[in-house]
């Protein structure tokens, strides 16, 4: 009986296939956004919130550990091989990459960033603002490594991602007394939804046209929240899931707005969500075994430098878990949920 994920295997190559075929519409991706998507721009800026040291990367190319949360390979990394370009995409701040590894893919996301400034400011890391001012740096850059008409074009035909939320609620809004007593909890939906607009119209002024808006995952399930849910017997947060699936239909809503809104934009909306419950509730269909806890340490809480090569307690093999650490999927499940948006949302790129 093929399982599914053997399915999603066939699909993703299926689609490699019909890409190298095409020659691929999509020469690059450009990726904003938090742990899910930074590949190491945080080990360039003083912040704790790091992950360049083992046990983290033990299963990515040469067991290197890049300052990607996980095991392995991030979802954009999956998701950049499917569209036939490179198999991993660098961080914009690490300086053994240039502009001629960039110009088919680069990341300027910012572990334990969010929408929120106030956000950003937790753990002194990237904010919104930043990352897309390093995205105006680097496009300078491409356009003299390009020349103005070809880097003009590359721009607009580039796949833009974006992944990030899940900090401002869980870092910032339920963690300190700042936002929580200015905003309620719908008030502060909204001004992150008006963030997340503002921040779509910009990437268009700069010539995006080409973009993912990633929604929440179900937050509740992260082993974190789990730990820290002792009313609820460590089963998933629901209020926490349920906040997922709230502020992803506004961002939904948001990106039916903007399609309308811009001409020649083709927004979508990226939503992890069901996929990734999907795994959690069905582990055995992707060959997993563990759900509740992370695979680091003792994997109810451990995350950053918490998860450390020292820890006698971390799992020898991730590929049985869901998540890698208490905050981080690993790398099974970046394929599993990569693969899925590749086939259903992101197809239309390619
Ligand atoms: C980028 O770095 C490579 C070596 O890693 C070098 O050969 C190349 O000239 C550099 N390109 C630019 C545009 O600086
Ligand atoms: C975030 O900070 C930047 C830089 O100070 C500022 O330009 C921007 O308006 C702020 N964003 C919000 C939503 O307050």
């Amino acid at each position: 009986m093929a399982t599914m994920q053997t399915l999603f295997l066939i699909s993703v190559q299926l689609l490699l296939m019909l890409v190298r075929t095409s020659g691929g519409k999509v020469p690059a991706i450009i990726v904003f956004g938090d742990s899910s998507v930074d590949a190491g721009n945080n080990n360039f800026i003083p912040t704790v919130a790091r992950s360049n040291f083992q046990p983290y990367g033990r299963d990515f190319y040469g067991g290197r550990a890049t300052g990607r949360f996980s095991n392995g390979k991030i979802a954009t990394d999956f998701i950049s091989e499917a569209f036939g370009l490179k198999p991993t995409i660098p961080a914009y701040l690490d300086p053994a990459y240039n502009i001629s590894e960039f110009a088919t893919g680069v990341t300027f996301a910012s572990a334990g960033t969010g929408y929120d400034n106030a956000t950003s400011n937790v753990l002194s890391v990237i904010p919104l603002w930043k990352e897309l001012e390093y995205y105006k740096d680097y496009q300078k850059k491409l356009r003299t490594y390009l020349g103005e008409k070809q880097a003009s074009e590359r721009i607009a035909e580039a796949l833009h991602i974006t992944s990030m939320g899940t900090n401002d609620f869980l870092e910032n809004y339920y963690a300190y007394p700042g936002r929580s007593s200015q905003f309620t909890i719908t008030h502060y939906e909204d001004f992150l939804v008006r963030i997340a607009d503002n921040f779509i119209k910009e990437l268009y002024g700069l010539g995006a046209r080409k973009i993912s808006l990633g929604g929440l995952p179900p937050m509740g399930c992260m082993p974190l929240e789990r730990t820290r849910n002792l009313i609820g017997s460590h089963d998933c947060s629901q209020r926490y899931n349920n906040l997922a699936l709230e502020f992803n239909g506004k961002l939904k809503d948001l990106v039916e707005k903007l399609n309308k809104e811009l001409p020649d934009i083709s927004l979508v909306f990226s939503n992890p969500y069901y996929v990734f419950l999907h795994v959690i509730r069905n582990p055995s269909l992707y060959g997993i075994d563990v759900t509740e806890v992370a695979c680091c340490a003792t994997g109810l809480f451990e995350m950053g430098y918490a998860c450390n090569r020292e820890n006698p307690f971390t799992c020898t093999d991730a590929s049985k878990y869901v998540f890698w650490d208490s905050f981080h999927p690993t790398e099974k499940t970046n394929y599993v949920v990569a693969s899925y948006l590749v086939k259903t949302v992101l197809a239309k790129f390619i």
